[in-house]
């Protein structure tokens, strides 16, 4: 299976990304991301963890019955509930995959206090009792860079034996470094008897820093497969980038002649998106999606681009999603135009966002001289289908060297209220003046403000992360007043959170089981 070029790409963002604390999505919002990964040309999905809790089952079977490129998977734990659960979220895929896992290092084989015996015999009838419901079945022995090296060789014959088609190696804890990565598949593949007969997938975490470099190393040994995740998402350091992966193998294919299905322009949107629904915003300096990964700002830079862009660039924007040359938006500019610009920028509304996105528009197109691509971005991305309960009607603030004063005026359900509080400063008392007209007992896990644009009138987007009872909402929104942006992210969680409880009832959304409970 390793004479092939084509390395596939396997998604997680929607299952070891989500399951980041914090970086919850809600169902539509996993929904949205599935299809833009099955667009992207991503080969499999892993769409999440069925047994979970029922808000994964349902997100996993709705995005097994849409997706209409990508294999979709469903995480199952080495147990036989599990396996039968995530089969039953995924039954209606056109292409459905059991990925069944076990914690095989001494540290993970401690957990279930299994003999090495006993855990070698659950992972046959596992994987056995998983190829009995299909025919693609995925198995990872979780840490498998700490396990010994005869154990891990011993029990990945046994998963092949008993039907395994892809077989994953995890650096479950992003301990492992490039060169020993790529030693390790490649004696696996020389060792396992029937290893010429799987897949092998490298999955890796980034704790050192080091995730991108081993996934590529690992698949010039031999592996076919790289699990990844948008912008890195996922616990602790992330996973590898699905992005940086896919373009070191597209620019440096002259050392690396390597393929894989991916639309490269598609990156930049789902970035953005996953960005947005996760909380998780990107870092500036991040390679290929952060804000300045093309920006060339220094002086001897920008003279080097304008004689030739490809003195600093080793990418093209355009590659990514990036609109090469762009032409800001300006007051005068009419619906058409909106419409024109998002076609380009690949966002695609209805009638009913549009039209709020238009309303956002003017008003920032009078406070602003020029509109830009990203200005633009933010203000979809800080708008929501449907009515919210909570509307921020009008806002004041006084701050300074006095104490900060907000007077607040919401329309509650239709009906129109005020407040005043101080506070801390103007974010602070705007805040407690919003929880004196909707008071809620929702802890503020994440307040991030990022400049959209250069220039003091640059657009803030701010993004707020609420919990209540296990239950977590985000908000994000624009506007060139921080204050104001905070308080319009602030009611966009609440409101959130309040249609997450009606839809599911307190702590009915809540992961119930970690992935490595066992
Ligand atoms: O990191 C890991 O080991 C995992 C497994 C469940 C594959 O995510
Ligand atoms: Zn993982």
């Amino acid at each position: 299976m390793t004479d092939s070029n084509r390395v596939l790409i396997f998604d997680t963002t929607l299952r070891d990304g989500e399951q980041s604390p914090g970086a919850t999505m809600t169902h539509d919002e996993k929904l949205e991301i599935a299809e833009l990964l099955d667009d992207m040309g991503v080969d499999i999905i892993e769409a999440g963890f069925p047994i979970a809790s029922e808000g994964d089952f349902r997100a996993v079977s709705e995005i097994a019955q849409r997706s209409k490129n990508a294999v979709i998977c469903g995480l199952a734990r080495a147990q036989f509930p599990d396996i039968d659960r995530c089969m039953e979220a995924i039954k209606h895929a056109a292409q459905p995959r059991i990925h069944t896992f076990i914690g095989t290092s001494p540290l993970h084989r401690a957990i279930p206090n299994l003999s090495m015996d006993e855990m070698a015999e659950r992972i046959h009838d596992t994987v056995t009792h998983a190829r009995n419901l299909t025919d693609n079945v995925q198995w990872s022995p979780m840490d498998a860079t700490r396990t010994e090296w005869d154990y891990l060789c011993r029990v990945i014959e046994i998963a092949i034996k008993a039907g395994a088609t892809t077989i994953n190696i995890p650096d479950t804890v992003g301990y492992t470094a490039p060169r020993e990565s790529a030693d390790l598949i490649r004696r696996l593949i020389e060792t396992v008897p029937g290893a010429d007969e799987v897949v092998f997938a490298t999955h890796c975490h980034n704790d050192l820093g080091m995730a991108t470099a081993n996934s590529l190393a690992a698949v010039e040994a031999g592996a076919r497969q790289i699990e990844c995740t948008i912008n890195g998402l996922g616990e602790r350091a992330g996973n590898t980038a699905l992005e940086e992966v896919v373009m070191a193998m597209k620019v440096r294919h002259d050392i690396m002649p390597f393929d894989t299905g991916i639309d490269t322009r598609k990156i930049m949107h789902i970035s953005r998106r996953v960005a947005t629904v996760s909380g998780f915003q990107v870092q500036p300096n991040k390679a290929i999606v952060g804000k300045n990964a093309f920006a060339h700002e220094s002086g001897i830079h920008q003279d080097g681009m304008l004689k030739n862009a490809e003195t600093f660039e080793i990418m093209r924007p355009e590659d990514v999603g990036l609109a090469g040359t762009s032409l800001p938006l300006g007051k005068h500019s009419g619906r058409a135009a909106l419409r024109a610009k998002l076609k380009d920028l690949g966002t695609e509304v209805g009638d009913n966002q549009l039209k709020d996105i238009f309303v956002r528009f003017k008003d920032l197109a009078d406070r602003k001289k020029e509109v830009f691509d990203d200005d633009i971005l933010a203000l979809v991305s800080a708008t929501t289908e449907g009515a919210d309960a909570i509307q921020l009607v009008n806002l004041r603030v006084t701050c300074g060297t006095v104490p900060a004063e907000a007077e607040i005026e919401l329309e509650i359900d239709g009906k129109d209220q005020q407040a005043t509080s101080e506070g801390d400063g103007p974010v602070d008392a705007t805040f407690k003046a919003i929880r004196v007209l909707h008071p809620n007992k929702a802890r503020l896990q994440l307040y991030q403000v990022n400049a959209v644009t250069a220039g003091t009138d640059a657009q803030a987007t701010v993004s707020v992360r609420l919990e209540e009872d296990g239950m977590i909402a985000t908000g994000q929104s624009a506007h060139t007043d921080t204050v104001v942006a905070s308080a319009l992210a602030y009611i966009q969680a609440l409101n959130r959170l309040a249609v997450r409880r009606a839809k599911v009832g307190p702590g009915a959304d809540k992961r119930e089981i970690s992935y490595k409970e066992m």
